[in-house]
């Protein structure tokens, strides 16, 4: 697709956003681009919000996961207790094995400690390959994204054109407090990753997450031992 025609669908879809009903969006996005729309869930508190939502609407948005294989065994349980509440499909995409199998003989199974580069590396093989295969011929990725995530989230915008991946990026909860969500989970008693009351904010896999302290960056318990600019693992660029 050009990037013309990316500006046209980004243009459709901001005629479609009403920012402060997501609901409403979510079935607008569904109806325009029927079975091109999809979600990407790690199971966190915003992507199980979302899921909450289209669950209660039933809105024919499909669901995957990308299951690096490091994830936490509480982020297993999370992803068996969505599948009992919501009785929704959730599509498991997983690393091609023959590349994971090179990466770790040549490099061990925690390569990811000794260099950014092969932290990077193996975020592309476990998450960033995957999802291009979740992405491919879909029009509409949503994501459970807060600006309060990252300092490099703040001057993000609800939509957004994603030309790597040739779709419309969605982000409802991006305004989103920290308050607003945690009493949304209560409410609605939705299932959350026991981790996030143990001081864990942003959840990824086992070996690259750790609680944070209180007062300290939520960014800040992903890929500790790296500087602060290297913290993205390549699922989400975005030109901002
Ligand atoms: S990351 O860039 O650090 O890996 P983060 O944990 O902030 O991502 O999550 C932001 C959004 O990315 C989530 O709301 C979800 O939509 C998507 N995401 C992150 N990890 C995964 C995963 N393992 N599977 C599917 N989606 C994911
Ligand atoms: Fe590998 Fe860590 Fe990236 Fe997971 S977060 S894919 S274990 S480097």
């Amino acid at each position: 697709m050009s990037q013309l025609q990316g500006a046209a669908q980004l243009a459709q879809f901001e005629a479609l956003l009403q920012p402060n009903d997501p609901t409403a969006t979510l079935a607008a996005a569904a109806h325009a681009w029927p079975g091109a729309v999809v979600l990407s869930t790690s199971f966190s508190w915003e992507d199980q919000i979302i899921t909450h939502l289209i669950a209660e609407a039933n809105l024919p948005i499909g669901l995957f996961t990308l299951d690096t294989g490091r994830l936490f065994p509480e982020t297993y349980s999370t992803w068996t207790a969505t599948l009992e509440k919501y009785q929704l499909p959730i599509t498991a995409y997983y690393p091609q094995a023959d590349g994971l199998q090179s990466y770790v003989a040549a490099n061990g199974p925690n390569a990811f400690y000794e260099s950014v580069a092969l932290r990077q590396q193996c975020c592309h093989i476990r998450k960033v390959e995957p999802l291009q295969r979740a992405l491919a011929g879909k029009k509409v990725w949503i994501t459970g994204i807060r600006a309060a995530h990252s300092p490099n989230r703040n001057d993000m915008h609800q939509l957004e054109w994603d030309a790597t991946h040739q779709v419309v990026k969605y982000h409802p909860l991006l305004h989103w407090s920290t308050e607003q969500v945690t009493d949304f989970i209560q409410q609605h008693h939705i299932p959350a990753n026991p981790l996030h009351q143990k001081g864990f904010v942003s959840i990824g896999c086992a070996p690259c997450t750790r609680a944070v302290q209180p007062g300290e960056d939520f960014r800040a318990g992903r890929w500790w031992w790296e500087d602060a600019s290297k913290k993205e693992c390549g699922l989400h660029v975005h030109s901002a």
